[in-house]
């Protein structure tokens, strides 16, 4: 559970003079069933969203339109991807913080949950997931 786990992952897609269409199957082609979904969409220039990581929820995160930045901090280091293609998701594992930024005009950031919502899972405190997260 650091950030080598956590990767781009290719999507599916089929493309002809209709134009695209990306499908994901929960267990197949991402490692976790999807249980829940949501978008991020209007976020105002220059704001930021997430600040928190999960004990147990996995994700894929997909820049369906637009772009924006990832940052994954597994506390001993720091990446920032940036999504802009709809045919492509960032896995994240638990007890990995992410922060969201740097979000284009008219983006929508689809994000893929493999439980429903429960705050119990959530860690907001950057200083608290440092000390609770598991030591590998
Ligand atoms: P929050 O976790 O702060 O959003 P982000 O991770 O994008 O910064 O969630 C904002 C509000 O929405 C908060 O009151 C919790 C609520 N919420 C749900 O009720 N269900 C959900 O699936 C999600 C992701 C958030």
């Amino acid at each position: 559970m650091n950030l080598d786990d956590c990767r781009i992952i290719p999507l599916p897609k089929r493309r002809d003079q209709r134009g695209n269409l990306t499908f994901i199957e929960g267990g197949h082609d991402i490692p976790f069933q999807i249980s829940r979904v949501y978008y991020l969409y209007d976020v105002p220039g220059g704001e930021t969203r997430g600040g928190h990581a999960h004990r147990e929820l996995q994700q894929l995160i997909i820049a369906v339109s637009g772009s924006f930045e990832v940052v994954l901090d597994d506390g001993q280091q720091r990446v920032t991807h940036r999504l802009w293609r709809a045919d492509q998701g960032l896995y994240v594992c638990p007890w990995i913080w992410r922060e969201l930024q740097g979000f284009s005009s008219g983006s929508v950031c689809l994000v893929l949950a493999s439980q429903h919502y429960s705050e119990q899972d959530y860690i907001r405190s950057l200083d608290a997931f440092r000390i609770e997260r598991p030591k590998a």
